[in-house]
């Protein structure tokens, strides 16, 4: 599990606070999705949960953050390396090899993986992702979508009990996107590997996460299941957030007491509901 306690950070060369008085707990098993506009805070956040805020990345750390107990404070950032695995926003920061078999190699041999493991993770991870091919390219001659998943290939490999993905698919094509939220789904599902991703299409995000994190100015301004979602549209909006139509559309039936179900995500289920009504 990881707790977080009433935390805020300040960078060190900035004079507004990047995140104020953030608790939440991480359940192990949970699928979060973290949403917010530009700014909210959602990098600074996946930065805390491994410690590299504020072991790597200083300023004014207020609150806790415990990573299976483990303060963060306390800890360096490396002894949290295996256990929570980023892929960042920023991808080309992360890489730090110049062909794509090493790249994903490099974090299986530097944590110590035994060999003969090494190869099975390696072809399994690379077939998962669709880009066995891609194995000896330049990553440098690879597109932003192919290195994204290169980038969520290393970070799998090394089979962490919680992955991070900032922003993962904002490179992807809408199929490719999907392919990276049906494997997380299925790691989430079939290894219990806890999942955090920060993601702006929402609703993508709610029909795959279990919980929803909107993140405003730094502050939690909304958190709870998507069918939490009704009565709290009108706040997304304020607040920028592009809220699903068909999510909207329900939203407002189900305030309104015509519809007594759950808030729709999909077309598919909004059309279910319009039968619904018609025929009640
Ligand atoms: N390295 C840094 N130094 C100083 N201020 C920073 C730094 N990184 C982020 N900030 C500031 O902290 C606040 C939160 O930024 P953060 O990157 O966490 O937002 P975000 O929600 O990830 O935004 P985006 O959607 O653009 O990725 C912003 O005001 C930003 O300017
Ligand atoms: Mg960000």
């Amino acid at each position: 599990m990881i707790e977080i306690n009433d935390f805020s950070f300040k960078y060190q060369n900035s004079h507004e606070t990047a995140i104020s008085g953030l608790s939440l707990e991480i359940a192990d098993g949970d699928f979060i999705g973290i949403t917010g506009t530009s700014g909210a805070g959602k990098t600074t956040l996946t930065f805390a949960l491994n410690g590299i805020i504020p072991q790597k990345i200083k300023g004014d750390f207020y609150g806790r953050i415990l990573i299976d107990g483990k303060d963060t404070i306390e800890h360096e950032a490396e002894e949290f390396a295996l256990s929570v695995g980023e892929v960042f926003q920023d991808i080309d920061s992360q890489m730090v090899a110049s062909i794509v078999e090493d790249e994903v190699l490099f974090g299986l041999e530097n944590f110590g993986i035994p060999h003969e493991e090494i190869g099975v993770r390696f072809e399994k991870v690379l077939n998962e992702l669709g880009i066995s091919d891609l194995r000896d390219r330049e990553i440098s001659s690879l597109s932003g979508g192919q290195k994204q998943k290169v980038a969520i290939a290393s970070i799998l490999a090394l089979e962490p009990k919680y992955i991070v993905l900032d922003e993962p698919t904002g490179e992807l094509d809408p199929e490719s996107s999907r392919d990276i939220f049906n494997l997380l789904k299925k790691l989430n599902e079939e290894k219990g590997v806890t999942v955090v991703i920060v993601e702006q299409k929402i609703m993508l995000l709610c029909e795959y996460v279990k919980h929803l994190l909107v993140l405003d100015k730094g502050e939690k301004v909304f958190y709870g299941t998507a069918d939490d979602m009704v009565g709290a549209i009108d706040k997304f909006k304020t607040i920028g957030i592009n809220v699903p139509r068909v999510a909207e559309l329900s939203s407002r039936l189900i305030e309104a007491g015509i519809y007594h179900g759950q808030v729709t995500l999909t077309v598919d289920d909004a059309e279910k509901m319009v039968k619904e009504i018609i025929t009640e």
